[in-house]
């Protein structure tokens, strides 16, 4: 067993006590008598379903900007489950609303009133400035109320003939697995072996103005739903006036501009949302992941009186969207970010990160982009870029490659400096070892 290095306990001291951490160990080397990693591979893989390939680590623990596995080795998470940990593991605060609000009320179901979910409404709305707040629970299903809502407006209020409207997206996204999300898919290994598929989705390619310009003229187009950042593209960065190039293009052609912001948004790209880099205000913005900070699942949509209030009661819903337990913690999640301005955290070592980063040799590197901490590395063709995150994981940081040779690199906003300096050093030494 590794044991935890000086620097883990520092950066701890701020938020765990001693007692704390005296806990952990003694909680590490009971779990390691009990499991081993191996012993965690062979369960899962006989007992559930092969739809993951995870990178082999076996967590137990996490906390602030680290993870340890089961045999009490410490780990960087640089992959944030994919940017739902904004807060940090197991944030204390985050922690505290929902161990109070569980021991209140959880679920109420959407028949009744709770006294919780206006209050969350009301300081979301109020903090991205929009009128309404539509709650579900995971990404896609935001992802789906968006389409829903677009396609209602598109009936409405443009008055596209009945079952004739279109959704506009993009080529490279990713907004999740249901049958609607895979139908905009690009990406073979989503969507082959799953017709037939969802009609009225179009795809034009990412950050090209000129075929969103031809493809929004179409009278039956309701809605444009784009990333402003594609995650899981592997970080792909349109160019500096695209988001505002398309708020121009969706208004001039009567279409709803919807920003899916579910791995963006939330102080991720160093702004509390990333089209707040352009200035420029979608009609529906969607909200996944760190809203929670990790705890569980909320997610929702945010848009106008003129768009929302299309939505009548029983045409759209789920049993625990909005459900107190969630309004809790989606609250506690979002004050965290504000008041730890984690925004403004994120932009700084972003900055700190991609100029380190862009000092790795550039034969193996060949490209760093991101903003804020959601950032990626573009690995040389002919070196395979899982080898390199299992030597990450072997030196203590943990990433994953999305389509092949790209690195996504994105811990926690609350990662100290010396924390981030200190995988920075771990990346360098693995990626040096590869030179020729
Ligand atoms: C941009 C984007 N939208 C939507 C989703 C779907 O979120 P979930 O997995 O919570 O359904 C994801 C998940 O990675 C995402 O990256």
């Amino acid at each position: 067993m590794r044991p935890l290095s000086r620097l883990a306990l520092r950066s701890f001291g701020s938020k765990g006590t001693p007692r704390q951490n005296s806990h952990h160990r003694a909680h590490q080397i009971q779990s390691s008598r009990s499991i081993s990693s191996q012993e965690v591979f062979d369960r899962e893989s006989k007992y559930g379903a092969h739809n993951y390939h995870p990178l082999p680590v076996a967590l137990h623990k996490a906390e602030g900007a680290c993870m340890w596995d089961v045999e009490g080795k410490r780990y960087y998470d640089f992959l944030s489950a994919y940017s739902a940990v904004n807060q940090g593991h197991c944030h204390p605060r985050i922690y505290k609303a929902m161990i109070d609000q569980a021991k209140t009320l959880t679920l109420t179901s959407r028949a009744f009133y709770s006294d919780v979910l206006g209050e969350f409404e009301e300081y979301l709305t109020k903090l991205f400035g929009y009128d309404k707040w539509l709650p579900m629970n995971t990404g896609v299903e935001g992802g789906e109320t968006a389409c829903k809502l677009a396609r209602r407006w598109g009936y409405s209020s443009k008055k596209i003939p009945e079952n004739s409207a279109k959704i506009i997206f993009a080529e490279g996204n990713f907004w999740g697995r249901t049958m609607s999300a895979i139908s905009s898919s690009t990406d073979p290994v989503s969507y082959s072996g799953f017709g037939p598929f969802m009609p009225g989705f179009e795809v034009i390619p990412y950050d090209d103005l000129k075929a969103l310009d031809k493809a929004l003229a179409d009278p039956n187009v309701c809605a444009f739903m784009v990333e402003p950042i594609q995650g899981e593209a592997g970080v792909v960065v349109p160019k500096d006036g695209y988001l505002r190039g398309v708020r121009e293009l969706c208004t001039k052609h009567n279409v709803l501009w919807i920003a899916d912001e579910v791995q963006t948004g939330l102080a991720r790209t160093g702004k509390r949302l990333a089209v707040d880099h352009e200035g420029v205000r979608p009609d529906i913005v969607i909200l996944g992941k760190a809203l929670s900070g990790g705890f569980y699942p909320v997610s929702g949509v945010l848009s106008d009186d003129r768009v929302m209030l299309l939505i009548k009661p029983g045409e759209h819903g789920s049993t625990y969207g909005g459900n107190p337990l969630g309004a809790r913690i989606g609250l506690a999640a979002l004050k965290v970010l504000e008041e730890e301005k984690l925004a403004e955290r994120a932009e700084k070592l972003g900055n700190i990160l991609r100029d380190e980063l862009r000092k790795l040799p550039n034969d193996i590197v060949t490209l760093v982009r991101g903003k804020g901490l959601l950032n990626a590395i573009v690995i040389d063709k002919n070196i395979d870029a899982m080898d390199i995150c299992m030597k990450f994981r072997d030196e203590g940081l943990l990433a994953k490659p999305t389509h092949g040779h790209i690195i996504r690199l994105a811990p926690p906003l609350v990662i100290s400096e010396e924390q981030l300096m200190e995988s920075v050093e771990i990346m360098s030494k693995v990626i040096s070892s590869y030179r020729k």
